[in-house]
């Protein structure tokens, strides 16, 4: 008799639009390129939510969601030379079940992994993945991004001069907290957010230098921001996207400037002024972010640890992968501002 392989529990979706529910399943094997990971961490994120709702993306089932993941190596693939079993980390998954993130071991891919620094808790760490790519690919993204000059490339980082002013609007979720961080890096000034006024300080924390209330009209917004700058804004990021945000962004846009989004646009490019309108998608998976996704992991641990990125603030949820269903049903009715909800797999009953 075969020995029966190690099990794990993992949260699956059970079919499309269904129900989530706990089950066993085998610890995958690590292969060339990549890590065994016992989960300590995992956030939530809009996507996950959605992909229950909707049934996007996912076409596999039963399925294991997740995109976030902090924890410890337990198993180095051949070919992985700067990951040790005990080391601490974060990392992107994807909606493969073997590399998704609400379960208790994943596997990861080591060049989306990266160490997490002393000064960092696990659940610190894991409020970053998505977030922060979702932030670097619209910024830098030469396909699906405003297709910046990256702070590690020649000429991608500057110091702050007032003549590059961008606008961020939901400064204060994660996609845009990591948006205006990734702005200060490249230099950009002023850094122009907004959110619900509640969430001011966290969003100037960030790095915005300055801040407006959410829920200004698109006029009263573009009047606040001419008296901060009377230079062209030439990027707007909107990490909402939502079809009341987006003519706001729109609107805020000199000729040739680029409005990044991170849902579907509905806002039409128009004739002459030359605006563009991108719709970006944060997965390093995916082939036309891998390069800029490798680039970035590698910059990781030293941002991290230097401080140049902040992990989003965060809340437990208890009840290991089981918190995380009523955590997404809080998240998909708008009661979670400026705070990542993490859930710990090693705690599942
Ligand atoms: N394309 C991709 O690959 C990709 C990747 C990641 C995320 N996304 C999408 O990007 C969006 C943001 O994701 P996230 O994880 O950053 O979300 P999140 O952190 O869960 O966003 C929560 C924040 O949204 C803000 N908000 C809600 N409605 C708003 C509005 N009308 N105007 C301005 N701010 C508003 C709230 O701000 P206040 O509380 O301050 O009002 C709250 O703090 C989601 O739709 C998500 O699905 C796409």
């Amino acid at each position: 008799m075969t020995p029966m392989s190690p099990q794990q529990k993992a949260l699956f979706l059970a079919k499309k639009q269904g129900n989530f529910e706990i089950r066993s399943r085998s610890i995958p094997s690590p292969g060339t390129g990549q890590l065994l990971v016992k989960v300590q961490s995992t956030a939530l994120n809009p996507v996950d939510y959605k992909i229950k709702e909707t049934g996007m993306f996912v076409t596999h089932y039963p399925a294991i969601l997740g995109s976030d993941i902090a924890g410890i190596v337990e198993e180095v693939g051949e070919g992985v030379e700067n990951f040790r079993r005990g080391d601490n980390v974060l990392a992107h998954g994807t909606f493969t079940n073997d590399l998704a993130a609400f379960q208790q071991y994943t596997l990861t891919v080591a060049s989306f992994t990266a160490k997490i620094p002393s000064n960092l808790s696990f659940d610190s760490a894991a409020t970053v993945p998505l977030g922060f790519d979702t932030a670097l690919t619209g910024m830098y993204g030469k396909h699906n991004g405003a297709g910046i000059t990256p702070p590690w490339e020649e000429g991608g980082s500057h110091d702050n001069t007032p003549d590059k002013p961008i606008v961020i609007i939901g400064g204060s979720s994660s996609v845009g907290s990591y948006a205006i961080q990734l702005a200060c890096l490249s230099g950009f000034y002023p850094v122009i957010a907004t959110a619900s006024a509640y969430n001011e300080r966290l969003v100037r924390n960030y790095g915005a230098t300055h801040f407006f209330d959410r829920h200004l009209s698109g006029s009263q917004l573009k009047e606040a921001i001419s008296r901060v700058t009377d230079r062209p804004i030439g990027v707007v990021y909107d990490a909402i996207s939502l079809p009341e945000t987006q003519p706001i962004g729109w609107g805020l846009l000199a000729n040739n400037g680029i409005l990044v989004l991170t849902l579907s646009p509905s806002v039409k490019e128009d004739e002459g002024k030359g605006r563009k309108v991108i719709s970006t998608s944060g997965s390093p998976h995916m082939p036309q972010n891998k390069e800029l996704g490798r680039n970035a992991w590698a910059m990781v641990e030293e941002w991290l640890s230097e401080g140049d990125i902040q992990p989003n603030k965060y809340e437990n949820l208890s009840d290991g992968l089981e918190g995380i269903i009523d955590g997404l049903v809080r998240m998909k009715n708008g009661e979670v501002s400026g705070t990542k909800l993490v859930a710990h797999p090693q705690e599942t009953r």
